[in-house]
């Protein structure tokens, strides 16, 4: 027998994205090959999110097209994995009979043991609930990364918050968070092999190492400043943080942090207190204005990053104007703007979905439409001031320009000179906005990978 072969394909939040990375690890690890076309593949993986329904039917619709060739092609293995495999359990076999494997969020590691019990004849494999080890390895095999100068790592998941709406609690399980040390030699390998940013992911970040015992419990703060130490290590954002977590001594990490990416995802989702009482939020539109004032008070600069539900149970338009009118206070740079889907299992479900899908998707639209108008007049403030800047790309429409963002998240371009390239952090001067992005112009580079130019061509001799 040949090769095998998988394909994968993730749905959902970075979390899953990365977890994506390490269920093709552990495949490619085991000899497997990934292949782009789910129609040649021995193995089919969906890696999967329950947030919002649409997202599930999207997997239910792919898994029934493949129904045809499990009949005729038995030896197919197929797998559903993550946040829907959890939700939905045992009766995701009921309703897709050709599923063989499903695999909760804590059991992805052992995916490759999971497919060879199915080679190996067992029916219908399922593997839920909480795990015996730990989802992230003390030491995790980096072989298989795509070299890149920005990566994912996991520091904490789970969730011990309730909001009413949101089924990441009973799909993610309680918060389990990794131990300082193991984040750092695993950021080290990365930084070692020509990471400069690194993406620290956490349901609810600023929650981290509170699952630890009391007198030994690490904190945000605690592994910032461990990774301070990092040498080579340029960026670091985080993603995401609940309000209610956020406290002086984490605020001051962060100011202090030479690596802190001054671009912080604080969803807020709603700007009436009705609404934030009713979602259990935990805090309402005073006690989330107090949280932005400690970090805005210690860093002036600091943008920030929303989630918005629209349509929740009971949101009169005047609930809805408290929204735009929080969103407008706090000047946020981005937001992610949601219609709100009921989900079964959440408290929220037992209350009437009673806004019409017409006035969601109004408000929907209403939401980001000023965000945009937000958006827009912050960003050419930083004009005539200097920032650092992190080269993440070519600018996709001329490539005489790379694409980045400075220290706090907005975007700017940078003319190419000879040896600039992805991953480097360039000290700049803003000298103008294009109606887009910033313009740049580099006055030093600061660190990072050294993309020689090329060597000028040699006389040839004799
Ligand atoms: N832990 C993060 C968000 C995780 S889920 C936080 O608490 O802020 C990502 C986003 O999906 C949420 O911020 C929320 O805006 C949205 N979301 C969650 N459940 C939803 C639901 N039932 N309907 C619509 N949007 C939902
Ligand atoms: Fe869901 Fe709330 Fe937890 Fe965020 S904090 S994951 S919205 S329960
Ligand atoms: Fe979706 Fe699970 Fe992430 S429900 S948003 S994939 S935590």
């Amino acid at each position: 027998m040949g090769t095998r072969s998988f394909h994968l394909r993730v749905f959902g939040c970075q979390m899953n994205f990365y977890d994506g990375e390490l269920i093709r690890e552990a495949f490619i690890a085991r000899g497997y090959q990934e292949t782009d076309n789910p129609d040649e593949a021995q193995v089919v993986l969906f890696h999967t999110c329950s947030v919002r329904e649409k997202a599930e039917e999207r997997v239910h619709g792919i898994l029934g097209s493949l129904r045809n060739r499990k009949k005729t092609d038995p030896n197919l293995v197929i797998g559903v994995i993550g946040c829907m495999a959890d939700r939905e359990g045992e009766e995701l076999f009921l309703r897709e009979e050709h599923v063989d494997i499903v695999c909760g969020s804590r059991h992805f590691p052992q995916l490759p043991s999971l497919v060879d019990r199915v080679l190996g004849g067992e029916e219908r494999v399922l593997e839920l609930g909480t795990a015996k080890a730990p989802v992230d390895q003390p030491i995790r095999d980096l072989t298989g990364r795509p070299a890149s100068w920005s990566a994912h790592i996991a520091v904490m998941r789970g969730c011990d918050m309730n909001c009413t709406y949101c089924i990441v609690p009973s799909v993610r399980g309680r918060v389990e968070s990794r131990p300082i040390k193991e984040i750092c030699h695993e950021v080290e390998g990365l930084v070692d092999r020509g990471v400069t940013e690194i993406h620290l992911l956490g349901q609810t970040i600023d929650s981290y190492g509170r699952d630890f015992p009391v007198g030994e419990r690490p904190s945000l703060a605690n592994l910032l400043d461990a990774l301070a130490e990092v040498t080579g290590l340029l960026r670091v954002r985080l993603i995401t943080l609940h309000p209610s977590y956020v406290n002086q001594e984490l605020v001051d990490a962060m100011a202090r942090s030479p690596q802190f990416h001054r671009f912080l995802p604080i969803p807020m989702q709603s700007g009436s207190d009705k609404m934030l009482r009713a979602m259990k939020r935990g805090y309402n539109l005073d006690m989330y204005r107090r949280k932005v004032a400690l970090l805005r008070d210690a860093m002036p600069d600091l943008e920030l990053i929303s989630d918005w539900i629209v349509g929740f149970p009971g949101e009169t338009d005047r609930d809805h104007e408290l929204s735009e009118a929080a969103m407008e206070e706090f000047g946020f740079l981005q937001s992610y703007v949601f219609q709100y889907s009921p989900r079964p299992g959440t408290v929220a479900f037992e209350i009437t979905d009673d806004v019409p899908a017409e006035v969601k998707k109004k408000r929907n639209h209403r939401l980001l439409a000023l965000q945009r108008r937000i958006s827009s007049h912050r960003t050419p403030l930083w004009q005539g001031k200097e920032s650092k800047l992190l080269i993440e790309k070519l600018d996709k429409d001329n490539q005489e320009l790379w694409v980045g963002r400075i220290h706090n998240g907005h975007y700017a371009t940078l003319p190419n000179q000879s040896g600039f390239g992805e991953g480097q952090l360039h000290r700049v001067y803003l000298n103008g906005y294009d109606g887009r992005a910033l313009k740049a112009e580099s006055l030093e580079m600061l660190a990072g990978p050294t993309h020689l130019p090329p060597l000028p061509a040699l006389p040839l001799l004799g």
